[in-house]
């Protein structure tokens, strides 16, 4: 491994510079800021989706519905206790607040988590790009207020590439140099238009409702291909992205647990003007290659369908599970299962990603305090789908 640092150090690498991005492993990160799995072996992840914080702050059940998703957080995390939280899109209901205090919203989003001093990251939906914010505005907000506990960064951007793509490796002890997982993080882009503010210029990325097909598949590809290099081995992966791609809508009807309020038709990546593009696939082909078949990217989950909480996986994912996160804010569309608002919870442990094949365990958690539909994603999971 002293060999992994000199190569870093001398920033020899074996892949073409690309000019949009650096060509160095981009996630290490030393000392305190170092995330390591707990004394048993344990790393939870925690992931909330679709706050939509500020919607209706005009209105006196606006507010009161931001309060009620602080209580539903702070019930999960009371419940759940994990060791890092995902905010997996859809912040704050862009189209309705202003632009001067906007931001400001992020304050309340990530409160419940900041006062446990977890640390955290987010994805960014179509909701958080609106004429009165944009995705890089809350980038630079959390990074500029929560620099101890944040760890969202920005590799791939500016626009129109999208601005939050990224990720964050875990290890099993402080000594430890190669990752016992990676935590990835993408910008599926999109834009919703309306602002009490007034019309303004749209932007460019307005259309742009997938994760972008130019940079990011040759990011993660350089930089898996680095970890291989200077690693060895190209460590499990967990993947959060706000907008499902399209082979979700191909696994939506598969009989798994969840709910699927949603269906038949997932609001999926890739569409344009009702139309699918297939633009969403250099992206999960980029993903399907990490994999390589082998099973180490352990899931792929986004947000967004707020009446989607299963996860799923067949041979038309090529194996890979996709997960929904269901619904954790009073703000945004209620479906009949997504009343009792929920995160969902990725338990890694040290033993199950040493597996052959390597597996993770996931549920949905409850305001309730309760938990459902706990599987195990690995070779043996909806075996019968491939
Ligand atoms: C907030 O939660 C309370 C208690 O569950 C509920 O009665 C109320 O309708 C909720 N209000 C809003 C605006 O979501
Ligand atoms: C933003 O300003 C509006 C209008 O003054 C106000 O109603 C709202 O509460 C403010 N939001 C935040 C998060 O400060
Ligand atoms: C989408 O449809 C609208 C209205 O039909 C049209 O004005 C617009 O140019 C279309 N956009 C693209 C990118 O094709
Ligand atoms: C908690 O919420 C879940 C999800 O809606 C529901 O299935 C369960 O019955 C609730 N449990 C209690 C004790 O309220």
């Amino acid at each position: 491994m002293i060999l992994g640092i000199l190569l870093l150090a001398s920033g020899v690498t074996a892949v073409p510079l690309a000019r949009s991005f650096s060509s160095t492993l981009s996630g290490i990160l030393g000392g305190s800021r170092k995330l390591t799995f707990d004394a048993q072996g344990n790393f939870k992840v925690l992931s909330f989706s679709d706050m939509h914080f500020g919607e209706g702050e005009n209105v006196v059940w606006g507010p009161q519905q931001d309060v009620n998703t602080s209580i539903a957080h702070t019930h999960i995390l009371e419940n759940e206790n994990p060791n890092y939280v995902v905010f997996n899109g859809d912040l704050v209901t862009g189209e309705n607040v202003y632009a001067f205090n906007a931001t400001k919203y992020l304050d309340q989003v990530y409160a419940p988590t900041v006062a446990r001093k977890i640390p955290f990251s987010s994805t960014h939906g179509n909701h958080d790009n609106t004429l009165a914010i944009n995705h890089q505005e809350e980038i630079e907000y959390e990074q500029a207020h929560y620099s101890t506990l944040s760890y969202t960064r920005s590799d791939v951007g500016p626009k129109p590439w999208g601005s939050g793509n990224y990720w964050v490796p875990v290890f099993a002890t402080k000594a430890d140099l190669v990752p016992a997982v990676i935590m990835w993080f993408f910008d599926s882009r999109s834009f919703v238009s309306g602002n009490p503010a007034g019309p303004g210029p749209i932007p460019p990325d307005a259309n742009f409702y997938w994760v972008d097909e130019n940079t990011v598949p040759q990011y993660i590809k350089q930089q898996r291909e680095l970890m291989a290099l200077v690693w060895k081995k190209v460590p499990p992966a967990l993947v959060f992205v706000h907008i499902p791609v399209q082979k979700a809508d191909i696994l939506a009807p598969l009989p798994s647990e969840g709910d699927h309020d949603d269906e038949p038709d997932p609001d999926t990546q890739g569409f344009l003007n009702n139309t699918y593009t297939g633009l969403d696939l250099p992206f999960w082909n980029a993903l399907v290659e990490m994999d390589g078949g082998k099973g180490i990217v352990l899931a792929v989950t986004s947000g967004h369908d707020h009446g989607e909480s299963w996860c799923a996986r067949a041979t038309a994912s090529s194996g890979i599970p996709i997960c929904f996160n269901g619904h954790s804010g009073y703000g945004g569309y209620v479906t009949e299962h997504s009343m009792v608002r929920n995160g969902r919870v990725f338990a890694l442990n040290l033993r199950d990603l040493a597996e052959k094949v390597p597996v993770v365990r996931t549920w949905n958690s409850y305001e309730n305090k309760t938990i459902n539909d706990e599987v195990v994603l690995g070779p043996e999971y909806m075996a019968q789908c491939n």
